[in-house]
Parts: C-alpha cells; sequence; structure tokens
C-alpha cells in the first residue's frame, strides 16, 4: 500500500530553540520513517510579516536547514524544499484568491490576535490577511493527508478544508480533505521562566554552542519563592522542573520531587545533573551542525534537489485544478 503523505512547513523568521525541536522537529523526525513526508521553508510566509526587513531572510532560512539537517531529518526519506523555488504555489494561491470569501479570513483568530499583538509592524496588508489562503495553497498543492502542526494552526487548517471543498463544489472533485497531526507536547519554559520564544529573548538555540548552554542554564530561573539554598522549594512551578522532566532520568525527576520540597537539594544540583543530559542529548546534533557549517554549498543542494522533486507533484496538482477551472 502506498504510503500516506505528509505535509508541513515552518517560516524561517529566527534560529531555532528547543522548543522547535521538541515541539515539531523531533516529530517530524519520526514522521519521515512512516510517512512520505514533505518539509518546506515558508519564506513567504515569513514575508507577510517581515516584509519591510529581508535583510536576515537568506541567514535564517540557511540556518533552518542547518537545524533540520542536525536534527536528523534525512534528504534520503523525506523532501525538504523552499516555497519561493514553487511558484506553483503562488499560482494556486491566485486561483483559491478567486473563491475565498473575505469574511472567512477576517474571522481566522490568529488574524485579529497577530493585528493586536504586533504593533511595530504594519500588518494591514493584502499578504497578510491572505495568509491562511496560501497556507491551503501550500497544503492541497500536494494532497497531503497529514498536516503536523500545532493547536495554534488549527483554524489555518480548517480553512484549508474550507477552501478545498468550495473548490471542489464549483469544479469537480479534485482536492482531498487533509487531517491535522496534532503535536502534543508539553511548552518549554524559557530561561526566565516565560513560554521559551525569541521574542522574549530566554532561548536556549540549538547553534548555541555547550558554553552558551551552560551559561543560560546556570543562569535559568527556578521557583522564584526559593531565595535561598535552604527555602523549600516546588518543583511544579519551576522552569527548570520542565526541562528536567523531559531531557533527565525519571528517578532524577523523582528525586527533585522529593527532595526539593524538604531543601533537600538546591537549584544549582538540579542545573548540574540537567546540564550533563541536556548536552548529551544535544552533543551529536550539534556535531552534525558543525559540518553543515563547514559546507554550506550541501545545504542549497540539498533545498535545490527537495525543490526539484516537490515541483513534479505541485506541478501535476496544478495541471489538474487548471484542467477542472477550464483554463
Ligand atoms: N503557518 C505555519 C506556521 O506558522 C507555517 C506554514 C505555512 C505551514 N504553510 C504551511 C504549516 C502548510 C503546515 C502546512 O507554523
Amino acid at each position: 500500500m502506498a504510503k500516506k503523505r505528509v505535509l508541513s512547513g515552518m517560516q524561517p523568521s529566527g534560529l531555532l530553540h528547543l522548543g522547535n525541536l521538541m515541539g515539531a522537529l523531533e516529530n517530524w523526525r519520526k514522521l519521515q520513517d512512516e510517512y512520505e513526508c514533505y518539509y518546506f521553508i515558508a519564506d513567504w510566509h515569513a514575508l507577510t510579516t517581515q516584509y519591510a526587513d529581508t535583510s536576515k531572510m537568506r541567514t535564517y532560512v540557511h540556518e533552518m536547514v542547518i537545524d533540520w539537517l542536525a536534527a536528523g531529518l534525512d534528504p534520503e526519506k523525506c523532501v525538504l524544499f523552499q516555497q519561493s523555488q514553487l511558484p506553483e504555489h503562488a499560482v494556486l494561491h491566485v486561483l483559491f484568491s478567486m473563491i475565498t470569501p473575505l469574511p472567512w479570513l477576517e474571522r481566522v483568530p490568529t488574524y485579529k490576535e497577530k493585528l493586536e499583538q504586533i504593533d511595530d509592524r504594519d500588518l494591514y496588508t493584502y499578504g497578510f490577511l491572505g495568509y491562511p489562503v496560501l497556507q491551503a495553497a501550500d497544503i492541497l498543492i500536494y494532497k497531503a493527508d497529514y498536516v503536523p502542526v500545532g493547536v495554534d494552526q488549527l483554524p489555518h487548517l480548517e480553512l484549508t478544508r474550507e477552501i478545498g471543498r468550495r473548490f471542489n463544489a464549483f469544479y469537480g472533485d479534485v482536492l482531498p480533505e487533509p487531517q491535522p497531526l496534532l503535536t502534543q507536547y508539553p511548552k518549554l519554559l524559557g530561561t526566565d521562566g516565560r513560554k521559551m520564544s525569541k521574542s522574549y529573548n530566554n532561548c536556549l538555540y540549538l547553534s548555541d554552542t555547550p558554553e552558551e548552554i551552560t551559561k543560560k542554564v546556570m543562569a535559568m530561573i527556578t521557583d522564584p519563592a526559593r531565595v535561598r539554598r535552604q527555602d523549600p522549594g516546588n518543583p511544579d512551578i519551576c522552569p527548570l522542573y520542565t526541562l528536567d522532566q523531559i531531557f533527565a532520568p525519571k528517578e532524577w525527576c523523582a528525586h527533585v520531587k522529593r527532595e526539593c520540597p524538604k531543601a533537600g537539594i538546591g537549584c544549582v544540583d538540579d542545573k548540574r545533573e540537567l546540564l550533563k543530559h541536556l548536552l548529551e542529548y544535544l552533543r551529536p546534533l550539534q556535531e552534525r551542525r558543525q559540518a553543515l557549517i563547514a559546507d554550506p554549498k550541501k545545504v542549497a543542494e540539498i533545498i535545490a534537489a527537495g525543490s526539484a522533486k516537490a515541483r513534479v507533484i505541485a506541478k501535476e496538482t496544478l495541471a489538474r485544478v487548471q484542467d477542472a477551472m477550464k483554463l
């Protein structure tokens, strides 16, 4: 039986951190063994919010692919490509834009939220409103069965299905309905105790050296009520403990859970233990990273080759779509 097809994309809007690794990349990596996977750099989507300053675009694209490969995405097993190398997505986007009612776009929750949140850039643009239409084109042009995403992306996926259904209703059954593959993962907290996010400047980056990681973890916030070593702490509200639960052995977590509330161990002890396991976990990734940094041509070649493979499918679907529309 043919493998089901998986598609997902990521915006090159900054360096990848541990939250991206555990929340998305680890999942992408596992899926490549079971499914026919397409993963792409959503650089046009990054433009919807970063259009005024594209000076870092190429760096972010390059670094992101390095992080993908370092995290174990294997171009022998999955197709890695770049949205802007596939003009077919843009053609499907323009066709979808003809049939997408404006109110569908205006009521997407992330649209209003972002407009309110982001106040240093003008997001009252055509491209920003059309963000989910472009995403629908990304997904439907590969007739993807599954789209691994976080919960925040569910409204976009719902809209994708609605656009696909509307297309099929007008022009015949061409586009299958994709299903989300929800990525369940506890939110990683950053060094300041807030959600790990590049806008908070509290991240452990995949590109950080072991020394940088060590410095950041040693400076990380723990239970704020635990000021001195002899104060009892509460692991349940400790950002460090969220990392323990992912990277440290179960026995250590149980030890912390038992001893921290009695001040039986100190935060520094916990940090040292976490670092041992975290650095061990990151070592192979960082070694692959170093090799890739030394070979920028290889990174570009992987994306060019992946884009050529993706193009075969994209062209085929687009031809079917144009035929159905009598173009
Ligand atoms: N909107 C997604 C995000 O910000 C990125 C994305 C663009 C995407 N096109 C996609 C994800 C298609 C899955 C499928 O995370």
